[in-house]
């Protein structure tokens, strides 16, 4: 069992950190709104330090889990960031979904600093971090991997070695193109099922087992039916993780017209005030709510 930091307990971070303290890590939390880490304290035990350099003193392994570039930024270079205070030989697991650029940046940073950094973005949403089985996309050095890897386990289902610095952002990107493409067909599927009279509940259950079939329709289809949407992956997030997908695709030559089209979809809807819902409220602008 290893001394661990976790920075950044939010939807994601909060019970992800919870896991690695029921597998008998040493874990101490750093969390920017103070009130958050103490409650993390008092469900999990552990410690709670007030800045993140004081979290990851003496760590073997540090993990954050925060907002956009902006954030790993803080937490990492700020005042009182954690790169200052890693000691040589250690590992720091980024579980952002951030930029490629940042990470190749932050991996140089720590290289220079004597520790190793792996950029590791997850899929599988609020509910795969709380029961601990989300997919973890990495980027980095193979022996830093192998060290982490178990640790990594504690929250994780499958957990993968995708290339060098940036590849496991790169691989989170693909995982949102598809998953934009998926929302909006399923959007549009609906809409246009129900437009035509059908029985959109017993269609999906039809259709779910043939070709159309997908996580998003049989996680969210019954939910779009039906109008909710207060829950999951929200709009803003996806439009920070879009912005990244599209910077990326503007600067390697990838067409994402799709990408791009849907994006500007999710604009209308944060425009109905959808910006905290699920994506799957994609729909709300084909219905006009
Ligand atoms: N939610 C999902 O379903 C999901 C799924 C896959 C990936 N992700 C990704 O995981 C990351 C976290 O998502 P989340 O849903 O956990 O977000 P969240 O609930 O909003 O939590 C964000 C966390 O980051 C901290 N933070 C943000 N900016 C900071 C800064 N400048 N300095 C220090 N701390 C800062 C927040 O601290 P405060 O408490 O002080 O605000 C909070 O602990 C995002 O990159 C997101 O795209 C989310």
């Amino acid at each position: 069992m290893a001394k661990v930091a976790f920075l950044g307990l939010g939807v994601m971070g909060f019970p992800m950190a919870g896991h690695l303290a029921a597998k008998g890590h040493d874990v101490t939390v750093y969390n920017r709104t103070r009130a958050k880490a103490e409650a993390w304290v008092g469900k999990h035990g552990g410690k709670a330090a007030a800045t993140p350099a004081k979290a990851v003193a003496g760590a073997e392994i540090a993990f954050s889990c925060v907002g956009d570039d902006p954030d790993l930024r803080e937490v990492t270079l700020g005042a009182d960031g954690a790169f200052s205070a890693m000691g040589k030989g250690s590992i720091y697991v980024d579980h952002t979904t951030a930029s490629a650029k940042v990470a190749r940046e932050l991996a140089a940073e720590a290289a220079q600093r004597g520790f190793q950094f792996l950029d590791a973005p997850v899929s599988g949403g609020q509910a795969g971090a709380e029961n601990g089985v989300l997919t973890v996309m990495v980027g980095g050095a193979a022996a830093a991997f192998e060290r982490a890897k178990p640790a990594i386990e504690s929250f994780a289902r499958a957990v993968a070695l995708m290339g060098p610095a940036g590849a496991g952002q790169l691989t989170k990107m693909v995982n949102q193109i598809c998953v934009i493409g998926v929302a909006q067909g399923l959007a549009e599927a609906i809409n246009f099922g129900a437009h035509a009279g059908l029985d959109m509940k017993r269609a999906l259950e039809v259709i779910s087992k043939g070709a159309a079939t997908s996580w998003f329709l049989e996680n969210r289809g019954g939910t779009m039916v039906d109008g909710k949407f207060d829950f999951g992956f929200a709009v803003d997030w996806m439009r920070k993780d879009l912005r990244i997908c599209l910077e990326e695709a503007a600067a390697n030559g990838a067409d994402l017209a799709m990408t791009k089209l849907v994006d500007g979809f999710l604009a209308d809807v944060q425009k109905l005030g959808a910006g905290r819902q699920d994506i799957s409220s994609l729909i709300r602008r084909l219905r006009r709510e």
